[in-house]
């Protein structure tokens, strides 16, 4: 895997991410799905994810990714702040498109850096795997946000993604409503 930037705004670099960045990537993941998630979720949702758990998680991923999985992070001089994981959809049923005919992507992760949040690295990361996906054939890019994640939900609606449906998501053994959004066409030209 390349280590070659493939995205740039400033200070950031967006890149593939490496077997040696998971423990960045997990302080990350755990600092901002903890911040991005509370009073959405109940605590022991929150405190299920830790540093550990999520290291260990990145490393096995990065180690031996599954078939069609791209993951990546963005950095600032050096230092991981923001990180994207995509792949296959998740079966869906109500989502007849996905089945079959137009070659369709989801993501499944996109944390900042609460510290660095606002500061167009979202965007950045968006653009990067969108770039990435278009190159092996797809077409389409599904997201799936908990509905009560306004933030993020107005997020993905300012890079153009339109809502298509409603599902539930499990965690922790509980469910929570979650809105699915979709770019029929990917994000790339509202990024370019
Ligand atoms: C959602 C998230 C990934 C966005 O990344 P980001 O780097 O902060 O977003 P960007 O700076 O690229 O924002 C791009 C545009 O999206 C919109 N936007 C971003 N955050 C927003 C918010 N909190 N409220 C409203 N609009 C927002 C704005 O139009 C923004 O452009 P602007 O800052 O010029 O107005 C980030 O806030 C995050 O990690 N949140 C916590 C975890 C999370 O909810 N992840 C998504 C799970 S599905």
């Amino acid at each position: 895997m390349t280590t070659e930037p493939l995205a740039t705004a400033g200070t950031v670099i967006v890149r593939p991410a490496l077997v040696g960045d998971a423990d960045a990537m997990a302080r990350v993941f755990v600092d901002s799905f903890r911040a991005g998630h509370r009073g959405q979720v109940p605590e022991n949702v929150l405190q299920s994810r830790t540093y550990e758990s999520s290291a260990a998680a990145w490393r096995r991923d990065l180690t031996a990714p599954s078939p069609g999985e791209y993951i990546s992070v963005a950095t600032i001089g050096g230092e991981v702040v923001g990180l994207a994981m995509v792949g296959p959809p998740h079966p869906w049923a109500d989502d007849d498109t996905a089945r079959g005919e137009v070659p369709t992507a989801e993501c499944w992760a996109l944390y900042v850096d609460p510290s660095r949040q606002r500061e167009g690295i979202g965007r950045l990361l968006i653009g990067d795997f969108s770039r990435h996906l278009a190159g092996q054939g797809i077409r389409r890019l599904l997201v799936g946000v908990l509905t009560a994640n306004a933030p993020a939900r107005a997020f993905y609606e300012s890079l153009g993604a339109a809502l298509i449906g409603s599902r539930l998501n499990l965690d922790e053994g509980q469910t929570f409503p979650e809105s699915v959004y979709a770019w029929p066409d990917l994000p790339t030209k509202v990024l370019d």
